[in-house]
């Protein structure tokens, strides 16, 4: 089995946007996402996904659900199978619940999102009583309103202030957090002291790590960053995304700078639509995240060779990603300067006109393979092609890569069929359509698949799975009617249910029943599948009466409550973030 502790941190640490946007790519649509429904046919978009719900919902075919839901019905996985899909993408390693009373149970360590929560708390008000620390962000210029805007913090020197916080300083949740550090003699210490500190947040708006920057020119590391936790990958996060949303979207378009301070910096002095890469290149996952918010990505690295390098990369890893109808930039600024210092001396004003002279991507590409290359003899033109070859092979934009060859195509002096015929590049008629994979179940399967695993299990149908079923579509009658034939049948055989049921339920849904019963596999792990199911359920339910219960539920006195109630209770209140 697979713990239920585990579970609800996965679904905490899943970005539901990133997994639908892989099989099905969204596009921003004011504080949702938007795309054509992937489970019926149409035209114009009423597939929408809430980041914040960390639901989606179909206003055409009525699907809807979570990103386990979605991976199930997306791609025909059990539950178990979604689980794990779902732990793979976020490089986590799903344990199992051993039944064995003498093993002992596998740790999960829950709670990383609270520590981490607190902790930038605890830095913020340790902010308030370092004058030091203020001293040193005031000298960089920053207002404490920006400070506040980015929760800006200050870690004390000290080897164990966070104790203070955390009563249980040896608990392993701040080790697996990245907050405490244990040496080779078992000693356990903060792992960021006398540092700044910029929290770092999903796009939940979570906080899933950390950097801190030295106060002391000469400590090193300048700046130390969280590890990689269950929560935080730096090749996945962007530092700023969460509080530069709105500005992205305003401003139709997002920068993408190299250090915690340039974004700060640039919010400063008005520019809020800047994010920054955590000290790694900018990755393809990266991009592809900025793509679902806007369809314009400048990239102003430092003008020292390092952010060259590190422009040329991104623009690189940019490549898989490219559509024609993104707009990718490159802002070189002079040597001497990074963003910070640039929009320190020069102003917004100056810094947004230069954005608007940014190099496109196909110029900076044939300017960056031709810098070192006359192309003036044939090995010349050789080596240009050779080197242009992967690039084109690339980009599968068909607009951007058409233009691109003719134009690689006249620099090595060739025509576009000479050097086609020569490298055989993809062809680019059309965007190659991702094949949708085919589509067994229909959308309110879930409903279905709970009536299956109780059809063969009946002994595991609960009087509280009633609770949870309060709409009248025919899912939810034949749900109903299951769920109520099983508690009368605990112990029959599938066939003695479905007959009892074939008295109160339609015969075409029966019909279908029937024929998803035999497609059945039968070494699922049916108690596992229920569990899911009806997390599901519940989770649909949640979400649907949340205010509406919560106000009945709690009218009534605390004795009178049903278990279901109890635990519905429970559940709203350890998910606050699912309103
Ligand atoms: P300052 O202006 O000096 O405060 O820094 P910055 O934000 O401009 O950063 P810089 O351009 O020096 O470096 C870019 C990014 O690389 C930083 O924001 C960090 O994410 C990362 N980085 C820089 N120095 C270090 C370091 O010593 N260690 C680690 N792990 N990361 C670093
Ligand atoms: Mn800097």
């Amino acid at each position: 089995m697979i713990p239920e502790s585990f579970i609800q941190e996965l679904l905490n640490r899943v970005d539901i946007v990133d997994v639908i946007d892989k099989c099905t790519p969204l596009k921003k649509a004011g504080a949702n996402y938007s795309a054509c429904c992937p489970f019926h046919n149409e035209k114009s978009p009423s597939f929408t996904v809430s980041p914040t719900k960390q639901f989606y919902h179909c206003f055409g075919c009525g699907a809807h659900g979570t990103a386990v839901g979605f991976l199930m019905e997306y791609q025909g996985l059990s539950f178990v199978e979604a689980i794990n899909e779902l732990a793979r993408m976020v490089g986590i390693i799903v344990p199992q619940e051993t039944r064995d009373p003498n093993k002992p149970a596998p740790k999960v360590v829950l709670g990383l999102q609270e520590s981490l929560q607190e902790a930038a708390q605890y830095y913020k008000t340790e902010l308030k009583k370092s004058p030091r620390a203020i001293d040193y962000l005031k000298g960089r210029g920053l207002s404490g309103h920006v400070a506040a805007k980015f929760q800006v913090g200050y870690a004390p020197a000290g080897w164990q202030n966070l104790q203070s916080v955390f009563p249980h300083y040896e608990s392993e949740t701040l080790s697996v957090a990245g907050l405490v550090v244990e040496n080779e003699q078992g000693r356990r210490y903060d792992r960021f002291r006398d540092r700044i500190m910029f929290p770092i947040h999903d796009q939940k708006g979570q906080v899933i790590g950390f950097g801190g920057r030295v106060i002391n020119p000469e400590d090193t590391p300048k700046y130390y960053n969280s590890p990689e936790t269950p929560l935080f990958q730096k090749g996945h996060e962007l530092y700023g995304l969460f509080l530069a949303r709105r500005a992205i979207r305003d401003a139709g378009r997002a920068l993408v700078v190299e250090g915690y301070m340039d974004v700060v910096a640039l919010a400063q002095y008005g520019i809020e639509y800047a994010v920054a890469a955590l000290g790694t290149a900018t990755t393809p996952f990266h991009i592809a995240k900025l793509m679902r918010q806007t369809d314009e990505v400048v990239f102003c690295f430092d003008g020292d060779n390092a952010g060259r390098t590190a422009a040329w990369r991104a623009a690189m890893n940019a490549l898989p990603a490219l559509t024609d109808g993104l707009k990718l930039s490159f802002l070189f600024l002079p040597k001497e300067h990074d963003p910070d210092s640039y929009v320190r001396e020069f102003g917004k004003e100056k810094f947004e006109s230069e954005i608007k002279t940014a190099m496109p991507l196909s110029q900076y590409i044939l300017k960056h393979l031709s810098e070192d290359n006359p192309l003036q003899s044939q090995e010349d033109k050789v080596r240009f092609l050779n080197e242009a070859e992967p690039i084109m092979r690339q980009i599968s934009a068909p607009r951007s890569a058409m233009y691109l060859r003719k134009k690689v195509a006249e620099l090595a002096q060739l025509s576009v069929d000479e050097m086609q015929s020569l490298l055989k590049l993809p062809g680019l008629n059309k965007t190659p359509v991702q094949a949708r994979p085919k589509l067994t179940r229909t959308t309110n399967s879930l409903y279905k698949r709970f009536c299956l695993t109780m059809l063969m299990q009946p002994a595991l149908a609960s009087k509280d799975d009633l609770l949870w079923i309060v709409g009248h579509s025919d899912d939810e009658i034949l749900l109903r009617q299951t769920i109520e034939t099983c508690l009368v049948h605990p112990h029959s055989k599938p066939v003695v249910i479905m007959r009892e049921l074939e008295q109160k339920v339609d015969a075409k849904i029966m019909r279908e029943l029937e024929h998803e019963l035999n497609a059945l596999d039968e070494t699922l792990d049916l108690a596992q599948e229920l569990v899911g199911a009806r997390q599901q359920l519940q989770q649909i339910y949640l979400h649907r009466n949340e205010n509406e219960l919560l106000a009945k539920i709690s009218e009534k006195p605390l004795s009178a409550l049903t278990d279901g109630e109890r635990n519905l209770l429970k559940s709203l209140g350890s998910k606050p973030k699912s309103k």
